[in-house]
């Protein structure tokens, strides 16, 4: 099986586990303020801030290098997005929760000693964000009357991806051209899982910070 597909089939029960967590469907079902919105914002700045400061260090890596595709840095548009939602003093008050430290942390471990450890982080976030992305920020323009594809969602917003679906093709034969062996394959996708794990965390946290009375 090509490791596109791999990756994808073995981590599909985690994908739904993070999909079905409550605070991603009280997100996705209008049931939570903008507030939570933006504290999920806040968290993924943490995360995007690992993934992406260790790009030029990576950037000649074999394995992480092919990766680093400029068009899907987010971190730009999501200090755009933390601006219009927390003024301009938004860095004030960010906090990692500890579940987003954890998970940024691990990223950045990955970035300094294992760069096919790091690819299962990519995928997870970056090829999650150009599918199922979509879906959040349309919720999100819907539920907190934010401009289309504006200040708010620009963290979706993939401005110099034309066509995602292309893209998310190219992206898998990548993935597919991986030149580890495949005893290494299976630590990336045990490290995705884990990916989907850290997610979770932070979702259980958010779901904590923002109880919805029964
Ligand atoms: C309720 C929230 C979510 C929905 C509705 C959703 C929906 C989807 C959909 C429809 C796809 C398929 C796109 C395609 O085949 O091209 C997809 C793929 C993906 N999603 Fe999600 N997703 C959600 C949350 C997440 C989260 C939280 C993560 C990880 C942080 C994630 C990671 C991924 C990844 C990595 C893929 C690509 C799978 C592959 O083709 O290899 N998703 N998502």
């Amino acid at each position: 099986m090509e490791f596109s597909a791999l990756i994808r089939t073995a981590s599909r029960e985690a994908h739904s586990d993070v999909g079905s967590s409550s605070f991603m469907s009280d997100l996705l079902g209008g049931r939570l303020g903008v507030a939570a919105y933006r504290r999920y914002s806040e968290q993924l700045w943490f995360v995007y801030r690992a993934l992406e400061s260790p790009a030029d260090a990576l950037a000649a890596d074999p394995v992480a290098g092919p990766f680093l595709r400029p068009e899907l840095a987010r971190l730009a548009e999501l200090e755009r997005d933390l601006a219009h939602l927390g003024g301009p003093d938004w860095r004030g008050g960010l906090t990692a929760l500890p579940a987003t430290a954890a998970y940024a942390a691990r990223v950045a471990e990955c970035a300094r000693d294992w760069p096919a450890g790091y690819v299962a982080h990519h995928y997870t976030r970056y090829m999650g964000d150009l599918s199922g992305g979509q879906i959040v920020r349309d919720t999100a323009e819907k539920t907190w009357g934010f401009d289309r594809k504006g200040d708010g969602v620009r963290f979706y917003v993939f401005e110099s991806i034309a066509n995602p679906a292309a893209f998310k093709r190219e992206y898998r034969a990548l993935l597919d051209a991986l030149p580890v062996d495949d005893l290494e394959k299976q630590r990336v996708v045990e490290e995705c899982k884990r990916a989907y794990a850290l997610n979770a965390g932070i979702f259980r946290e958010l779901a904590e910070e923002f109880r919805l009375s029964a």
